[in-house]
């Protein structure tokens, strides 16, 4: 933790009462909390994903993301290793990397062309020791004081998470055996393939999204396509499990044939007549990996969520612009030994997702709705009460208790 003092905050700013069933508008709106949010949670003693291995093959390799608000770029060195620096020269503070991806061997700002290898070490300051005797840095300058910000780095399986913090836990600490079992379902070391990137700007607080993807008695009400054809309801099976710290999350289903049942009765967003004119949307192929669940919805808070839905899989990466707007970037991937059908079929699905997917368009669009009234009434609070007032796993999809799950972690660290 960079800073474990706590702000001050404005008087009004108390979380009343114990326990998480209730969530103050105030969490989603204020500055002073967002902040907070940034020291303690995103350059905090977490790990925030910046990446897969196989975007950057090659030595010298980059990809230039966020971490919180801060950019950082993943690099791949020389011994096939792989950096993550925080994109700002030590010498001005600029960020002066603005491509998404490429290839150096040097890093070089574009302002006064300090330069830096692919581990971010400063090599060159040009007049370091000025021109014709005159000018230059104090003769007590060390180039090896002055690199960029070297950010921990851990590679999973292909997937490439970083820190700011230098004590952070390690990676299956901050996971947990739990969530761990979810994360190597996916992720086993197969070789991994990005099949295509979305990105869109969220008009909501970013811990919104967050809660969607916990929040798992919206899909069979909100989702015309879940409820129809029975990837996500409430007369599915459910499973709702967290790690020992509450902080990551797995929502886990099996779909069903859908058709008219329980769970549909009074629900509006149900069609009972409505079929598909291309059936290849839901051209579904069990995959050997899956292991009963046909989706698996896995937060690993506070910068991802691994998306698997029948056989689109996605990583979607959240990122805070201010307390009212975040940027969802999703990669969208498959593993190199899929046939091209596969492929093809991967492709296909990922209809379903992404900023204007059949399905995920209703949740950008709700969390715009949500935010329209945050900011309108100071007392405003969120009713968090499915399920029960207290935290704890659970086999049913009328619960919010991973949403309880998720602020009683982040209250804790938040000390609110
Ligand atoms: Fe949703």
């Amino acid at each position: 933790m960079n800073d474990p003092r706590p702000l001050p905050l404005a008087p009004e700013r108390q979380w009343k009462g114990e326990g998480t069933s209730r969530l103050p508008f105030w969490l989603y709106t204020d500055e002073d909390i967002y902040q907070r949010e940034l020291e303690r949670l995103f350059y905090g003693p977490h790990w925030c994903y910046v990446g897969f291995a196989c975007e950057i093959p090659n030595p010298g390799d980059f990809k230039r993301t966020w971490i919180g608000e801060r950019s950082v770029l993943i690099v791949r060195d020389r011994d096939g290793s792989i950096n993550a620096v925080e994109n700002r020269c030590a010498h001005r503070g600029v960020q002066f990397c603005k491509e998404p991806t490429g290839s150096r061997k040097v890093f070089v700002c574009p302002y006064h062309q300090w330069s830096y290898d692919l581990k971010g070490n400063l090599l060159g300051v040009p007049y370091m020791r000025g021109i014709k005797g005159k000018g230059g840095m104090p003769e007590d300058f060390k180039r090896e004081e002055h690199g960029l910000r070297k950010l921990q780095v851990v590679n999973k399986n292909g997937v490439i998470f970083a820190s700011f913090d230098p004590n952070v836990p390690s990676f299956e600490e901050f996971m947990g055996p739990t969530m761990m079992k979810y994360f190597e379902r996916v992720f086993d070391g197969r070789e991994l393939t990005v099949l295509g990137y979305n990105r869109q700007r969220v008009p909501g607080n970013w811990k919104l999204i967050h809660e969607n993807l916990k929040d798992c008695y919206h899909p069979g009400l909100l989702h015309t396509w879940f409820i129809n054809f029975g990837l996500w309801r409430a007369d599915n099976e459910s499973l709702n499990v967290m790690d020992d710290n509450h902080c990551h999350s797995a929502m886990v289903t099996v779909r069903n044939t859908g058709g008219k049942s329980e769970a549909t009765e009074g629900v509006s967003s149900f069609r009972e007549h409505m079929t598909l004119n291309d059936g290849r949307f839901l051209d579904v192929e069990e995959e050997h990996w899956w292991g009963g669940p046909t989706a698996v919805i896995h937060s690993i808070f506070p910068s991802l969520i691994v998306q698997q839905q029948i056989n689109s899989i996605a990583m979607r990466q959240v990122i805070p612009r201010g307390p009212r707007n975040f940027d969802y970037i999703w990669t969208h991937f498959g593993y190199a030994e899929d046939t091209p059908e596969m492929t093809q079929r991967r492709l296909t699905q990922t209809n379903l997702f992404g900023p204007a997917g059949f399905v995920s368009g209703d949740d950008s669009e709700i969390i715009g709705m949500l935010e329209d009234n945050m900011h309108t009434d100071k007392d405003g609070e969120v009713l968090c009460e499915l399920g029960g007032r207290d935290v704890a796993d659970a086999d049913t999809h009328i619960s919010e208790t991973l949403l309880r799950g998720m602020y009683k972690y982040y209250r804790k660290v938040m000390e609110l």
